[in-house]
């Protein structure tokens, strides 16, 4: 008899986005004239920038040639690529890594997923609530989550509230934790830790022999200074955390799919003997054995992104979203609203009005408005009464929404 893994019963009927997707889809059915501006999903509206497409166009005419073809890639990514993000985002912060501490990949939400595939079962976890639902669901798939309890909490995980009460700053996990998961820029909220704020989960992990996966998806959003862009600008980082990074918002790629993850050599997990193991090592493994490689056509692409022209044209496309992150935080607030993030990220979290919960807020927004938002509860009990602005959208679909909740 086959028989299912049974976490997954355990899971709520589907994925955020997929649930707001459907109502969506089924308000349109039975409205099909209305104008519907999706501020939900934090999806890129701007089309590949020329740099990119120029380089996908010269891959693609590469691979059409028998000379120049290739069939599988390194499953870790290319050298070239590995060895430009290095020079572009890490020895420029002073952080000096090697090639095989990178691992090339087809995005951040696959590999924060899959990470879970190199640790023990019996990790306790902790999160930040509201959190980026993969963090959560992947650990209740894997079995470590324990059971949803009535207040929406898991009764493994640990949760580390981020609220306008602690100034959106998790503190410290409450009970001992094993491994911790931080999304900086935040994932809702938009907001950000200072380098001073994050050492403090650094040195945490490093007195508790704990792991940090870092998330930082959506550092090139950041504008203020004593924001750290990775968290290898702390010291000690390199020995107790995991980075994430993604090409997605950055440089338009949410179609196009490539992230990459960073382990140093020197990040070290234990085996049940109590014996330090390489999670460089575990992850190399786990890669080449489910995982083929991110196509060459995408890596090249994602080169691109470093050229001359390319950095001035990513540039220009975050910049983009950025004033539309100011736009809707300034409406939103000259509406009555209260707003944060939207400042170092492209996401703005809105309390609702007249003390709505956040599904009746987006079902008002939905229907009364037409505009998509997410409703904060979605990512965690404590995004209750909240409801998230993505600024990633078209400027002329940002300025009516805005203008519709006027
Ligand atoms: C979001 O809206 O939170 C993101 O688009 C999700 C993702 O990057 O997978």
């Amino acid at each position: 008899m086959a028989r299912i893994n049974d976490n997954f019963q355990k899971l709520p009927g589907s994925y955020l986005f997929s649930k707001i997707a459907h109502r969506v889809a089924d308000y349109k059915q039975l409205n099909p004239q209305s104008k519907i501006i999706r501020m939900g999903i934090g999806d890129v509206t701007l089309p590949l920038c020329d740099a990119v497409v120029k380089a996908m166009e010269h891959a693609t005419e590469e691979m059409a040639h028998r000379e120049t073809f290739r069939g599988y890639g390194p499953e870790q990514g290319y050298a070239f690529l590995a060895q430009t993000i290095l020079d572009n985002e890490y020895a420029t912060r002073g952080v000096s890594l090697e090639t095989d501490e990178i691992f090339i990949s087809d995005g951040a939400k696959s590999d924060t997923g899959n990470i879970g595939d190199i640790l023990g079962l019996d990790n306790i976890v902790a999160v930040t609530d509201p959190v980026y639902p993969v963090y959560v669901d992947t650990n209740v798939m894997a079995g470590r989550a324990g059971n949803l309890l009535e207040n929406g909490h898991w009764s493994n995980i640990v949760y580390m509230p981020v609220t306008k009460d602690n100034g959106f700053v998790p503190e410290l996990p409450q009970k001992r934790v094993d491994v911790i998961y931080l999304c900086f820029p935040n994932n809702p909220t938009g907001t950000t830790l200072t380098k001073a704020q994050l050492k403090k989960f650094v040195d945490y992990a490093r007195e508790n022999e704990a792991l940090i996966l870092f998330d930082a998806a959506y550092e090139a959003f950041i504008r203020e200074k004593d924001v750290p862009h990775s968290i290898y600008e702390i010291e000690g980082a390199k020995e107790v955390a995991i980075e994430f990074r993604s090409f997605s918002k950055t440089a338009g790629f949410t179609g196009t799919r490539c992230g990459y993850t960073i382990i140093p050599k020197t990040v070290i997990a234990y085996n049940e003997k109590g014996e330090k193991v390489a999670l460089n090592r575990l992850w190399n493994r786990r890669q080449c054995t489910k995982f083929n490689g991110t196509p060459y056509i995408v890596q090249r692409a994602a080169e691109a992104v470093y050229s001359q022209a390319g950095k001035e044209q990513v540039r220009a496309q975050v910049d983009y979203y950025m004033g539309n992150a100011k736009i809707i935080c300034e409406s939103l607030q000259a509406a009555g609203y209260e707003v944060f993030g939207g400042v170092n990220g492209p996401y703005v979290w809105t309390k609702t009005p007249e003390n709505m919960n956040s599904w009746e807020f987006f079902d008002y927004l939905l229907k009364e408005k037409n505009i998509v938002a997410t409703p904060g509860v979605g990512f965690g009990p404590s995004g209750e009464g909240y409801i998230r602005f993505s600024a990633l959208g078209d400027r002329d679909n940002t300025i009516e929404a805005m203008k519709r909740l006027d």
